[in-house]
């Protein structure tokens, strides 16, 4: 059945406003990443489709503990969190900060379903494929959830916020996703989520934990290389994308942990002095043997550096819900 013509309409904050388009700018950030020494590329150029497929695959390896222990705790605390969401028995707007497929949300959302009309669903991400998916199956899944997707980066979810901020609001920012920010951009994009919520909005985050180092590592380099498949994705993309001559036989996916920091960082390691000629950016990048291009941080954090974070950016905590090896946490903040 067709339910295009009856879905929702999306909201499409994706469109640049300098006039640039998106291949211009991925060109633009390859060239200052690996112009600039130690090199780098931003991870947010891992998810075209590929990178996403990939990345669905990540969620389901044996190593990959995360995604499972956040499936735990949503589940076994679905009705204590729908509580906490319906304390102020007012209607409030439920905002899915990357909501991708949304499959964790959705343990959620059938719970919270139980109590028709009293909030709407509001699923942001980048990828207008998914947000057209997911309007799809919720409409079937369930009819009486009224959606309204957003397809933008998370900077755009916050025009979002502050067109409706006199209304309530509960913010989803799941998967630890956090985790790939930059401290100080976690910060200011914490700061920038509470300037545009009021008192009693909330916010549920989910948290990767600090946990024996040897687990971390084994989660970012996995034994049948997926994740060194997602990595090399980036040089693959730039390749595809800009025409670029890597030979990714040439180069390998590197991971390690800083247990000190809490930080798990991705690289792709040159094999061999070589030269990489992008056609789009007109460029040759020289690379030394065993040069390493920084790809991705994931942190890992203490519930104490959790607490002191949200405390920072205005949030105060309001419960912690934890799988059982504690490996991982769905923290509920409040705003006072
Ligand atoms: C999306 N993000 C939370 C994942 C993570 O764990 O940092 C991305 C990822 N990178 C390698 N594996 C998974």
């Amino acid at each position: 059945m067709d339910l295009t013509s009856t879905l929702p309409p999306m909201i499409d904050l994706s469109r640049k406003k300098d006039g640039t388009n998106d291949t211009e700018t991925f060109a633009a950030d390859v060239a200052e990443g690996l112009g600039t020494s130690p090199k780098s590329l931003p991870s947010r150029y891992f998810y075209d489709a590929t990178g996403s497929r990939l990345f669905q695959e990540i969620m389901a390896l044996p190593e990959y503990y995360l995604t499972r222990c956040e499936f735990e705790v949503l589940q076994g605390n679905r009705q204590e969190i729908a509580r906490h969401f319906f304390a102020a028995d007012s209607f409030f707007h439920l905002i899915d900060l990357g909501a991708g497929d949304a499959l964790k949300t959705k343990i959620l959302l059938r719970e919270l379903a139980l109590q028709q009309n009293a909030f709407d669903y509001v699923p942001v991400d980048i990828s207008g494929d998914a947000m057209r998916q997911l309007s799809d199956s919720l409409q079937q899944e369930m009819p009486s959830v009224d959606v309204q997707a957003v397809v933008g980066e998370y900077f755009k979810a916050l025009e979002w916020l502050q067109e409706h901020k006199p209304e309530r609001k509960i913010v989803l920012f799941l998967g630890s996703n956090i985790g790939n920010f930059k401290n100080d951009e976690s910060i200011s994009f914490l700061k920038s989520i509470r300037s545009n919520l009021s008192p009693g909005d909330k916010l549920l985050m989910g948290v990767d934990l600090r946990k024996d180092p040897d687990t971390i590592l084994s989660a970012y380099n996995d034994a049948s290389g997926v994740t060194a498949a997602f990595n090399m994705n980036l040089l693959r993309r730039i390749n595809t994308e800009l025409g670029g001559d890597f030979d990714l036989a040439e180069f390998m996916h590197y991971p390690i942990y800083n247990p000190h920091e809490g930080v798990m960082r991705s690289f792709i390691v040159s094999k061999k002095a070589q030269d990489v000629h992008i056609q789009a950016t007109g460029q040759t990048f020289h690379f030394d043997a065993w040069e390493a291009i920084h790809t991705e941080n994931s942190h890992k954090y203490s519930l104490k550096q959790i607490e002191e974070l949200g405390n920072t950016c205005g949030f105060r905590i309001e419960t912690v819900f934890q799988d059982t090896e504690c490996r991982f946490a769905d923290v509920l903040f409040t705003v006072d």
